[in-house]
């Protein structure tokens, strides 16, 4: 079991009057405090330029709180004790003298605790002053190796190089185990189960492989547009924004060896040798198994909503894709020839992150052409959001005198199987930073594998503009490019019934 209970912490978030702190961070705290998580003697230090006082920050933090915690709004005594815990400084992180503030605190802290307390740097600033901050903290000697940890947030780097180059820095200031870069996708209670699915039970190991499996699809499509994040977006797009992280994460967890032993340096290798024997781009997988889209005007839940271009802070002849579809293959032993279809995107028809994984056909059908009355090859699907649910599709014989065979699923429900509360991915994450456990981040030479892998698709889009942007409509299920090239493979893009229809 996780303990931190007697271990002295503090907390600090660079960052702390931005959206981040707001919507994930302030209640991700408070919920690990209500449960009993958080240590004995804690301290949440907020900083960042804008001047606030203890009470403001506090005020910021409770509004963000109840807005977005999973447990409702905060009730008062709990909020109260809460809040005695939580202190603002501002100051200028690009400025040295600007963390004598934080290092006053830490000193205080230390004294009246008579401990030398953990330190957790958690960067929820925009990336261009990850470098600035990582090395500021070094400079005011906040990086003790013992008791300090880094946290990173997303976009790690742009490209490959800027990725090496923050992770030089980074390796120049701390050491690896010290580092902590977060992917959100892996703090999700469905995410952390495919580890334990895969590696908890003996039945599937066996048939996880290209000998029973035919393809894998991995889609995470959203109904959201950029919600006023176009400035941020408008340099992403989907591949960087969800591609070479949530994505590939995922990727590797299905396709990876089963570990030695839980502990992150396992699961990180292992993940490694995945993104490692990723087939590389050739030219002419380039154009015909990688499709990019942008969402122009269209209907969503009974509402028009404005194309991509016509987002604020996007420029209206933008080349940045809201969309991406990309076939992989992973060149190894258990996964030779099998094609893992990933697809992506925003303004979509439907919220929902699945992974389908469709086994291969019979080898002899034994039954008259008579008796099929629906019909499809065993698929297993998982499914991350918003239904929390592994499925596995089964054909059965539908009751009656004569044989009819249709599809059945066999069905593990979180709902229905479990009436404790799901955490929120950044509740197991934070808790994760202060115990120290580094399984369900990235380490350095995984995102730059990540990077290594796309850039021949960044390389391409960059230098050849789309000509047909924007190629879907919102609402739609993308554009038809990427329905071709499943379609010619055969297959289709799988997506869970949302009220019996698909
Ligand atoms: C973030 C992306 O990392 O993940 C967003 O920057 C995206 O663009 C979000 O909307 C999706 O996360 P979730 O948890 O809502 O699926």
């Amino acid at each position: 079991m996780k303990s931190i209970k007697s271990q002295p912490t503090i907390f600090i978030i660079y960052g702390a009057t931005g959206d981040l702190c707001w919507r994930k961070l302030a209640p991700a705290l408070f919920n690990l405090f209500l449960d009993g998580w958080m240590p004995e003697k804690f301290t949440i230090i907020g900083t960042g330029r804008t001047p606030l006082s203890d009470d403001d920050f506090r005020n910021k933090m409770l509004e963000g709180i109840n807005n977005f915690s999973r447990s409702g709004k905060a009730a008062e005594p709990q909020w109260q004790l809460f809040a005695g815990h939580v202190r603002y400084t501002a100051g200028d992180v690009n400025k040295p003298e600007g963390y004598s503030n934080i290092c006053e605190i830490v000193e205080s802290n230390s004294k009246e605790w008579n401990a030398k307390p953990y330190v957790i740097h958690y960067l929820a600033v925009a990336p261009t002053l990850f470098p600035v901050i990582a090395k500021n903290i070094a400079a005011n000697k906040l990086n003790d190796e013992g008791l300090c940890r880094i946290v990173i947030e997303k976009p790690f780097g742009h490209d490959l190089e800027s990725a090496r180059a923050l992770n030089q820095l980074l390796n120049e200031n701390y050491r690896e185990e010290q580092i902590y870069r977060i992917d959100h996708y892996l703090g999700k209670e469905t995410v952390q189960n495919i580890m334990a699915f895969r590696f908890a039970n003996s039945i599937l190991e066996p048939l996880w492989n290209r000998n029973y499996i035919q393809h894998i699809q991995i889609s995470v499509t959203e109904q959201l547009g950029v919600e006023g994040r176009g400035g941020y977006y408008e340099g992403s797009g989907a591949l960087r924004d969800m591609v070479q992280n949530h994505i590939l994460q995922l990727l590797c967890l299905i396709a990876m060896e089963p570990p030695v032993s839980f502990r992150a340096a396992e699961v990180h290798n292992r993940k490694l040798d995945v993104l490692t024997a990723m087939r590389r781009f050739s030219p002419e997988a380039l154009r015909s198994t990688v499709v990019r889209g942008q969402y122009g005007g269209g209907w969503l839940k009974g509402k028009e909503v404005p194309g991509y271009r016509e987002e604020p802070d996007v420029n209206p002849s933008s080349n940045t894709e809201t969309f991406t579809a990309i076939k992989f293959f992973i060149d190894n032993w258990r996964w030779q020839g099998v094609p893992f279809y990933i697809r992506t995107g925003k303004r979509l028809a439907e919220s929902s992150s699945l992974i389908s994984i469709q086994f291969r056909d019979l080898p002899h059908f034994v039954f008259p052409p008579e008796a099929i009355d629906s019909w499809q090859q065993n698929r297993l699907i998982i499914s991350i959001q918003p239904e929390m649910s592994i499925r596995l599709q089964l054909q059965g014989k539908r009751p009656g005198l004569d044989m009819l065979l249709n599809t059945v699923d066999m069905v593990f429900d979180y709902k229905t199987s479990y009436s404790s509360y799901t955490p929120e991915a950044y509740e197991t994450l934070l808790l994760d930073t202060m115990t120290g456990d580094q399984t369900l981040f990235m380490r350095g030479d995984q995102v730059e594998a990540a990077w290594d892998l796309l850039m021949p698709v960044i390389n391409m889009w960059t230098n050849k503009p789309s000509v047909n942007f924007p190629n879907y409509s919102a609402g739609s299920w993308g554009p038809e490019l990427a329905e071709a090239m499943i379609a010619g493979d055969g297959y289709h893009w799988f997506s869970l019934p949302v009220n019996g229809k698909h």
